[in-house]
């Protein structure tokens, strides 16, 4: 996830580039770089965010320019690895967003034919190309280009001699033009040219567009042009940042269909990487806090049931007091920030017992990416509210990937079965998308339960830490009291506390648990519960049993949490909504915690 900009017109491009980039920051603050073509193009470039860039930037004269806010996935935050990215002449500048699968193949090609590198980022690749296919058109040369890349780009390219033209790219990764009058605009995300123009032109997979000051070309990855109207946006800069969405919260789960793909795509870079991952342990242990220990406590049934591998989960600030595990444990530490001091202090007591240690972490080049052994990337992007939403689920999405890989890897999963499995996974953002679709009935029974005290979540096996984890959300920006349970523990004591007052999310998905969880649906309704059950799509006994059912769509067991988890964080957020609650910055809560 970074953020890119274009700009054409009579204004002066660096100042429309810094401009804009500074509200493309909540994509990536690790490096940001502008350049401007006059004849020649000026690079200014550094790693840090948009105010170490501004303060070193001089006066760049010229009225075309692109610019980019990195959020790093190949290569540490260091201004080497900041774009734009040069050609080997130095004419020819290019900005990326996006992963290149293919970048390894094409790097070595590259430098067998004689290209030097500059970076270790996967976008170089991309500049070096356009260099050799380049014959006095970048639009032609970019056409070219694009049928030799894999993955996920958007990208926008200047060429020193082509003066006034910038050439834009779409597929997977987002883009949007700006039409104004004798000037246009590129970028990720409509608030970085909102100040400017309201007319937007959104790019759809597989287009090309070329923009001058004067005029906006768009054409198909065939080479076809394409027509197309530019839309009138209403939307305010404050509310843009959010995309128009209310919170940011609400917005980050509106991404996942997009982050999970990203994470899918990156599980191959990690292996590309040179990452030597302990594919064949014989134990398995997770290690993390809060949102990530109930993606862990998901992932302990994903290991045990694709590659049989008896897997332990522990709360990573008593994990150093516990005692050492068997021998040839895997250690997993999971964390969106990379810096939660006791996930970190107990991957550092692991290290110190002499066992291989594994990070599952969102942010690149942060402390836990540094001292594990062996890192695996999620790729959620910049996740600005405090509640996890995108990242967990990435978490969730990582989890299901390596323990694919382990289970082929001890051939407890054959590859047919594995290849249908990835095959499932790649349906996931459509069914997320269905149950992002389903809102509005969500709202509606968050209307209903928004005055309660005390609410429970209930559900078995894996789907245990999702209901822990549904808990945690609603208390963490609703202040309802929740408490998540294995449906068959109800009865052992917590069943004291449900009266009519206590509503009760009860995920019933169709699996072996189901029967089970009717019996549990049936003793909280008998104490007057209103139950609020989340089922699978085409169930029509769960609705004779729950006052409102919620539905998700079908898919293998293992792959329910990821769905139940939406639904999840869709309740906390409209419930937390109704009430008023500052959602994105709940009380008493951060980001990123950094002590014991
Ligand atoms: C809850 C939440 C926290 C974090 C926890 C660990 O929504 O975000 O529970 O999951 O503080 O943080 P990381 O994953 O950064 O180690």
């Amino acid at each position: 996830m970074c953020g890119i900009i274009g700009y054409s017109g009579n204004r002066q491009a660096r100042d429309v580039v810094l401009s804009g980039l500074k509200r493309l920051e909540y994509r990536g603050y690790d490096s940001a770089g502008i350049v401007v073509g006059n004849g020649s193009i000026q690079l200014v470039k550094d790693k840090g965010g948009m105010a170490n860039l501004e303060s070193i930037l001089p006066e760049m004269k010229g009225q075309y320019g692109i610019g980019h806010t990195r959020w790093a996935t190949h290569g540490p935050p260091l201004k080497n690895n900041s774009h734009p990215h040069l050609d080997c002449n130095e004419e020819l500048a290019l900005v990326h967003n996006g992963i290149i699968e293919n970048n390894m193949a094409l790097r070595e090609e590259l430098i067998e034919r004689g290209h030097t590198f500059k970076s270790e980022t996967d976008s170089e690749v991309i500049v070096h190309i356009l260099e050799e296919l380049y014959d006095g058109n970048l639009e032609d040369a970019m056409l070219k280009t694009v049928a030799k890349l894999e993955g996920s780009f958007a990208l926008a390219a200047i060429h020193a001699k082509e003066n006034g033209k910038i050439v834009g790219v779409r597929n997977i990764s987002p883009l949007v033009v700006g039409v104004g009058k004798k000037e246009n605009f590129l970028a990720s995300d409509v608030p970085a040219i909102l100040e400017y123009t309201d007319r937007m032109i959104y790019l759809l997979d597989g287009e090309i567009v070329t923009l001058t000051r004067d005029e906006v070309k768009i054409m198909n990855f065939e080479g076809k042009p394409v027509a197309r109207n530019w839309q009138k946006v209403e939307m305010n800069l404050e509310g843009a940042e959010k995309s128009g969405y209310e919170h940011f919260m609400l917005k980050e789960i509106f991404e996942q269909p997009d982050v999970i793909m990203d994470t899918f795509i990156g599980a191959n870079l990690n292996a590309e990487n040179g990452y030597s991952i302990n594919l064949r342990p014989d134990t398995i242990k997770i290690i993390a806090c809060g949102t990530s220990y109930h993606a862990g406590y998901v992932g302990k049934y994903m290991f045990e049931e694709f590659a049989h591998v008896p897997t332990t989960v522990d709360i990573a600030s008593e994990y150093r007091f516990s005692s050492a595990t068997n021998s040839n444990p895997l250690i997993i530490g999971i964390s969106q920030s990379g810096e939660t001091s006791d996930t970190l202090a107990a991957l550092r007591t692991a290290q110190k017992r002499g066992f291989n240690t594994l990070g599952i972490v969102n942010i690149v080049g942060s402390t836990l990416t540094r001292e594990a052994d062996n890192i695996f990337y999620t790729r959620a992007g910049l996740e600005v509210g405090v509640a996890a939403t995108k990242t967990y689920i990435t978490q969730l999405i990582a989890l299901l990937t390596l323990a694919i890989k382990v289970g082929v890897a001890k051939k407890t999963l054959g590859i047919d079965e594995a290849r249908h499995l990835s095959n499932q996974l790649r349906k996931l953002p459509k069914h997320v998308r269905t149950v992002l679709d389903n809102s509005e009935q969500i709202i509606e029974i968050s209307r209903g339960i928004s005055d309660s005290k005390s609410m429970f979540f209930l559900g078995r096996n894996m789907n245990f830490p999702v209901a822990l984890e549904g808990a945690l959300k609603m208390k963490e920006i609703s202040y309802i009291h929740a408490e998540g349970y294995p449906g068959g523990e109800l009865k052992h004591g917590p069943l004291a506390l449900v009266t009519e007052d206590t509503p009760v999310i009860a995920i019933a998905v169709k699996d072996q648990t189901y029967e089970k969880m009717l019996g549990n649906i049936g003793e909280v309704s008998a104490r007057g519960a209103t139950v609020i059950g989340i089922g699978t799509e085409g169930d029509t006994e769960l609705p004779k049993y729950a006052d409102h059912v919620i539905f998700i769509p079908k898919v293998p067991p293992l792959f329910t949490p990821v769905l139940v988890s939406v639904v999840m964080q869709l309740l906390a957020y409209h419930v937390a909504n109704v009430r008023g609650c500052e959602i994105d910055k709940p009380r008493n809560l951060a980001k990123s915690v950094t002590v014991e």
